[in-house]
């Protein structure tokens, strides 16, 4: 297995006001090419914060990043894009999916960025619906979607562009629990089947069973502690548990929601 994502004493600081908050202490962590891994861990405890260092959303404060072998610390804003949308497939909980665009043009969405010519971009578009099985919807919006429809474009559009990683954070969150189980066989089927790497971030038990690889954050730190030994918090609920270091937690939550309102693909 090559290794294609390597955080060193990874570390991040939010700094709100005069308040510091340390989402991330010193990681180290390596994603090897082809594995599915979960990440589990109270609410609170850096988990997004780390996916969108591994995506490229966001910079550590302290510490490298390499990606497929390139440290990345130093690269431009217009090449992080660059990597992020050729490389990196993203998958939410909200499905941030365009609400006045179709399926197959919110799928479409990464080539339009990169440049494919429009009738290239629909055919790969199409194919990609096709192996979610939501082809016959493709002209669907949003909103005319079920949840677990919507995730499922959403796994296209992370697809379509042949993406080194697929980043789920909480992919199933906000779907009922039978449905949660057809998402996570749909993940699963592509990396087993294709070999897809895929890391996932989860408070489920039940999801982070199917990889064969989970890893545990506490407090912005990364172990290898068993999950089942690590009180998750419950992210649906209102609590989202102490956050950590003194964060002020209503200004970090909603500074946290904010920037995950702006993905970009
Ligand atoms: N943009 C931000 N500005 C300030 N603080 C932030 C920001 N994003 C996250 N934080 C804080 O960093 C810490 C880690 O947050 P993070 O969102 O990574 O947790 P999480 O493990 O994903 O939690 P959850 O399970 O609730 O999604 C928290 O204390 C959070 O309040
Ligand atoms: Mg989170």
């Amino acid at each position: 297995m090559s290794s294609l994502i390597k955080l060193q004493g990874v570390s991040k600081t939010y700094r709100l006001g005069d308040n510091l908050i340390a989402a991330l202490h010193a990681v180290d962590f390596t994603l090897n090419s082809g594995e599915m891994t979960a990440i589990m861990g109270a609410s609170g405890s850096g988990k997004s914060t780390l996916m969108h260092i591994l995506g490229l959303l966001d910079r550590p404060t302290e510490g490298h990043h390499w990606f497929l072998g390139q440290e990345v610390s130093g690269l431009s804003e217009a090449a992080l894009a660059s990597l992020r949308n050729e490389k990196i497939g993203f998958v939410f909980q909200s499905f941030f999916l365009l609400p006045r665009s179709s399926a197959l043009q919110n799928v479409m969405l990464p080539l339009f960025y990169r440049g494919l010519p429009r009738a290239l971009a629909q055919e790969k578009a199409h194919q990609a619906l096709a192996k979610m099985r939501v082809a016959h919807l493709a002209e669907h919006r949003p909103s005319q979607l079920s949840g677990g429809q919507q995730q499922r474009v959403a796994i296209a559009r992370a697809l379509v562009g042949d993406a080194a990683v697929i980043l789920a954070d909480e992919p199933t969150g906000a779907l009922d629990s039978e449905t949660g189980k057809d998402v996570m066989t749909v993940l699963a089927n592509l990396n087993r089947q294709e070999g897809r790497t895929i890391v996932i971030i989860t408070h489920d038990q039940a999801v982070s069973q199917r990889c064969e690889r989970v890893v545990t954050m506490k407090d912005g730190r990364l172990s290898a502690i068993p999950a089942e030994h690590v009180a998750m918090g419950d992210s649906k609920g209102g609590d989202r548990g102490s956050p950590p270091f003194g964060a002020s937690k209503s200004v970090a939550f909603a500074q946290h929601k904010n920037k995950e309102a702006f993905p970009r693909f």
